[in-house]
């Protein structure tokens, strides 16, 4: 089964709550976090994570694109949410961080900006249960979805049969009603849509369209989806 995330960062910001409760039937929520230093944009922080995770029921998906995940990733745990992802450029112990997010009871998820390549991260992945492969360069919402990053996406899908792992496969950015299907046939589960949920006359609508979507593609690809 797909897992859609809407993203909140095409949210309006001063309705956080209840734009997070308008989306009640998704899987997660995923919130980006960005520092103007690893992306050339910023948003939101720990504070806020805290609050969003008091107003809503859904788990939240927190998306850091920081530097020094190292020492920022445990925090946004503590500040409740489920799954906390850090980039792998920005992760000076990766394998100790994951473990760490772990220990403190989140899942721990793994970012690859495009230009970054999933072979040396292979004997990694045991130590995850996420990893989100970027299909947009990180920073904004509502850019056109890369094309370019579906071998990547198939190629991890292998690694992760090939391992026998039940890591999930997450795409974040230009996630449509036009492209989720090209990303589920190429082996991603969990899917990530920002513009494309909350720009919706009705958000929960465009959820449940999303996930149809998904769930047809996977349905009929070549690969098992774990959940
Ligand atoms: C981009 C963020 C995405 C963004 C996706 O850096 O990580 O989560 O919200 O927005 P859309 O779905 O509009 O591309
Ligand atoms: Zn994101």
């Amino acid at each position: 089964m797909a897992q859609i995330n809407p993203s909140i960062l095409s949210a309006d910001f001063a309705r956080l709550a209840e734009e997070a409760q308008a989306v009640e039937g998704a899987d997660w929520l995923h919130v980006d976090v960005m520092d103007n230093h690893f992306v050339p944009n910023l948003t939101l922080g720990v504070p806020i994570v805290e609050s969003l995770s008091r107003a809503t029921s859904t788990p939240l998906d927190c998306h850091l694109m920081i530097e020094d995940a190292d020492r920022w990733a445990p925090q946004y745990v503590e500040a409740g949410a489920g799954s906390v992802t850090f980039h792998a450029e920005a992760a000076a112990a990766p394998v100790r961080l994951a473990r760490e997010i772990r220990a403190k009871g989140a899942r721990a998820s793994m970012a690859l900006k495009p230009a970054t390549p999933i072979e040396p991260y292979e004997d990694l992945l045991p130590e995850l249960d996420m990893l989100l492969i970027m299909t947009v360069e990180p920073g904004f919402g509502g850019q056109s979805f890369l094309d370019i990053m579906l071998p990547k996406i198939r190629r991890t899908r292998e690694l992760i049969s090939r391992h026998g792992l039940e890591l999930w496969l997450q795409v974040d950015g230009g996630v449509s009603e036009s492209t989720i299907e090209r990303c589920a046939e190429a082996g991603a589960d969990v899917f990530v849509a920002g513009s494309a949920v909350y720009g919706a006359k009705d958000p929960a609508d465009a959820v449940r369209a999303l996930r149809a979507k998904a769930d047809g593609a996977i349905a009929s690809a070549g690969w098992a989806c774990g959940h």
